[in-house]
């Protein structure tokens, strides 16, 4: 088992809060997951009927295609009519529904019926470009609402969004527009972050002139700074929406519940991302549940998902679940530590937020400041904590409690995936926590760790995480790849039907499963998933370099940093220089998340006799390890 981060210590159990307990709306973990798996399909039918249907399905669950399932067959749906129309004929239409601050310290606020108006205006621009159903649309944008407008104005055509997250670059843009084949991109002038701009109306032109389908890009204006517009092509948003035809109604889409809601692309073991596919039916049941009961959200909470829009954590938990439980949500533009570390602490005060969750990564990052900065504020509006996107260390577990949450207020982390949808295995907030454990599976949700025969392992025994029956939020297939769906997921445990994670855990004797770490090459940086073909093409696309190796090293701040060790070809001497040519290479190509913390120049790497790069290895050598069994290992 590979990528070990931290070695869950039998830890002490964090009870309740009796406040949060008694309110929860699952006070009782175990008979509701009982009676979930009494009959997993009936339990999600009793779900997706708290949600409106144009019309009705006819089966449930339909496995006779496996491990190509279909949820809810035959119903008649679009997301949009849960997240935005079907609260405009109620008083909470009234609410607000996003309440928004840049970094500079502008806010912008939209009701559901602001909400739903802006997202009308901007499907009719949309429409007026030619997008319809089924087409897919690339959107690159930082975190504003317009990114989130953009979302919804798509899907309620039926079109299919991919949003890209801004930290990629240009080649990594391409290759996502390339594979979508999206004619349409949208995009901004640039972001705010740490007080400056990142200029993502560049990055897009220069990934546009590497992917000849693109025909039009939507610029929002965010920063105001210069940037090219090429006739014919880009167009300010400003300037579409002003057009007469756009107007503030336009009809949603009927969409059938299986149809293509958005691809989202995440990182494997080979050097392609993947496209996540999920779909409209089955992917709103599952997200608007898992927040509901996990979180507890209610009329009155501010949530704040302080993930990025542009990963599956912000698909989910920002945009559609909160708006089809019709809460309020808080989104903000920049970094946590702008202009000065308190920058969160005052956004939870200034707007009351209630619920917050975020990363270990950003805990531990604002946790190294001192707790004097949250101490500055008050935080007593927050009666609920989240984490999400890595194992928490129990340390940032306790700061966080302490610290943030006041003691008062549970810790819930969640374990899932770009490819589950939504949260697998978390608590709710009645049930016992251990801190550094995402604690049990969700009702309906059978997970197990299982060895390489898929037998049970026993308590504390180190193993691969499986799902063991699908779920209404799982992933339908890889965009335009399905060899590659099976291969990935489902190949590992074929004759069981068994859905493969990707990560190792173990469970414990009280049932609780802690989660280790990943089994694939996928590094995990602070919180942002990669993967080590993709920096490793991004190092090979230099011409100084001949070949890389990229692992994935501990650490204690970002939880894995990124190592490359490189061969150079002929004649080309390494030395600091070309190390930081290196670095502005990655940065370019790939994006600032994917910049190696250490580059290193080698003679050879160490490789199997059929020509694999001996991760593994390589990984022990770099840190003065045993190098384990070596037999494998070429001359
Ligand atoms: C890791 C993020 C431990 C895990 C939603 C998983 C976690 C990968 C947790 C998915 C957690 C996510 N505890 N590990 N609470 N949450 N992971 O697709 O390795 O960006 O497989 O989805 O993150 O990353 P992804």
């Amino acid at each position: 088992m590979t990528d070990e981060q931290f070695t869950p210590a039998a830890s002490e159990w964090v009870y309740p809060d009796p406040d949060a307990a008694g309110s929860a709306r699952i006070r009782d973990y175990e008979a509701t997951y009982a009676r979930a798996m009494e009959d997993i399909e009936a339990f999600w039918a009793e779900r997706a009927a708290t949600l409106d249907w144009y019309e009705p399905w006819g089966q449930v669950l339909d496995r006779s295609d496996a491990p190509f399932f279909r949820w809810f067959s035959g119903g008649k749906t679009n997301i949009v009519l849960n997240a935005l129309d079907r609260h405009i004929d109620t008083p909470r239409r009234n609410k607000l529904a996003l309440i928004w601050e840049g970094e500079p310290g502008d806010r912008q606020t939209f009701s559901f019926w602001e909400l739903w108006q802006e997202t009308n205006r901007y499907a009719n621009l949309l429409k007026g470009l030619g997008v319809g159903k089924g087409d897919r649309v690339t959107i690159y944008m930082g975190r504003t609402p317009e990114l989130m407008i953009a979302m919804l104005a798509c899907v309620k055509l039926g079109a299919v969004h991919s949003v890209v997250y801004g930290g990629f670059s240009e080649q990594a843009l391409a290759d996502r527009i390339d594979d979508a084949q999206s004619r349409v991109l949208i995009t901004s002038d640039g972001a705010w972050l740490r007080g400056k701009v990142v200029r993502l109306k560049d990055i897009a032109d220069e990934a546009v002139s590497k992917s000849p389908v693109v025909e039009t890009v939507v610029v929002a204006r965010r920063t105001g700074h210069e940037v090219h517009m090429e006739p014919g092509r880009d167009y300010w948003l400003h300037d579409l929406l002003a057009q007469p035809h756009v107007k503030t109604v336009c009809e949603t889409e009927v969409m059938d519940a299986e149809d293509p809601l958005f691809i989202l692309y995440t990182s494997g073991t080979t050097g392609k991302p993947k496209g996540v596919l999920h779909t409209h039916g089955g992917y709103q049941v599952y997200t608007s549940t898992t927040l509901s009961w996990v979180f507890d959200v209610r009329d009155e909470d501010v949530w704040w998902c302080a993930a990025d829009p542009g990963w599956i954590t912000g698909h989910s938990y920002i945009v559609y679940a909160p708006l089809i439980l019709g809460a309020t949500s808080f989104m903000y533009e920049g970094a946590p530590t702008y202009p000065y570390p308190d920058r969160w602490w005052k956004l939870v005060a200034d707007y009351g937020i209630t619920i917050l969750y975020t990363a270990p990564t950003a805990i531990r990052g604002l946790m190294r400041f001192g707790e004097a900065w949250p101490a500055r504020h008050d935080l007593s509006s927050l009666r609920l904590l989240g984490s999400v996107g890595e194992p928490i260390n129990p340390e940032a577990w306790r700061w966080y409690h302490r610290h943030i949450g006041g003691g008062r207020c549970p810790v819930m982390d969640t374990w899932w995936q770009t490819e589950t949808g939504g949260f697998m295995i978390a608590p709710v907030p009645s049930v016992g926590l251990k801190p550094g454990s995402a604690t049990r599976p969700f009702p309906g949700i059978d997970v197990d760790v299982v060895d390489e025969e898929g037998r049970t392992c026993a308590a504390n025994e180190d193993g691969y995480l499986v799902v063991k029956q699908p779920w209404p939020g799982m992933l339908r297939t890889v965009y335009g790849d399905p060899d590659r769906y099976v291969d990935q997921y489902w190949n590992a445990y074929r004759d069981q039907g068994w859905y493969l994670a990707g990560d190792s855990a173990r469970r414990d004797e009280d049932g609780y499963i802690w989660v280790i770490g990943r089994i694939d090459d996928v590094i995990k940086v602070s919180g942002y998933r990669l993967g080590t073909a993709e920096v490793e093409s991004g190092l090979v696309s230099h011409a100084a370099v001949a070949e890389a190796a990229v692992i994935g090293l501990p650490d204690e701040l970002r939880g894995s940093t990124i190592h490359a060790s490189c061969i150079l070809v002929d004649g080309v001497a390494g030395d600091a220089s070309l190390e930081q040519e290196l670095r502005n290479h990655v940065r370019r190509e790939v994006g600032p998340i994917a910049v190696p913390s250490q580059i290193v120049f080698v003679e050879a790497l160490p490789k199997t006799r059929s020509g694999k790069i001996m991760r593994r290895v390589l990984k022990a050598r770099v840190q003065g390890l045993p190098e384990g069994d070596l037999s494998t290992l070429e001359d």
